[in-house]
């Protein structure tokens, strides 16, 4: 009766792990360790952004967008737990735990705390596209097309 318990206890242990780390491999596909931060990345030319588009881009976890006036960058990072939020039709969205933004990034409804974090865009001298992850810009700040 004994060896029976220690078995199934064993049995509910070894479940249990695995069940957690399968979740934590799950949700490491939304997460990017909030790292990335504190650098620059040459993301394209512009020419690499339509007009009126949010583009994703997976390595620095951000989103461009373009207008007809210039170009802004924000972090596809959830302020939650980190999580990669999908674009929407008039703000971004948090599959993990369902936090809203806005268009412009501002928590609409949480559990996120704060904001998405905007960057600052400028313009290598080759014409490329730069994000300055380690500047913070306002979500209405965007480097201007000349
Ligand atoms: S990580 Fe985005 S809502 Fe929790």
């Amino acid at each position: 009766m004994q060896r029976r318990n220690f078995i199934r206890k064993v049995s509910v242990t070894l479940a249990s792990v695995a069940g957690a780390l399968a979740g934590i491999s799950f949700l490491k596909q939304f997460t990017h360790g909030r790292t990335g931060s504190g650098r620059k990345a040459r993301v394209g030319r512009i020419a690499d952004f339509p007009v009126d588009t949010y583009t994703f881009l997976e390595e620095q976890k951000i989103f461009v967008y373009r207008d007809h006036e210039g170009v802004r960058a924000v972090s596809a990072v959830c302020t939650h737990l980190g999580c990669i939020v999908l674009r929407t039709t008039d703000g971004f969205e948090c599959p993990c735990h369902g936090s809203c933004y806005s268009e412009t990034g501002d928590v609409r409804s949480g559990p996120a705390p704060t904001a998405l974090q905007w960057y600052r865009v400028e313009k290598a001298p080759d014409g490329v596209i730069v994000v300055d992850m380690s500047e913070t810009a306002s979500a209405e700040e965007k480097f201007y097309l000349t």
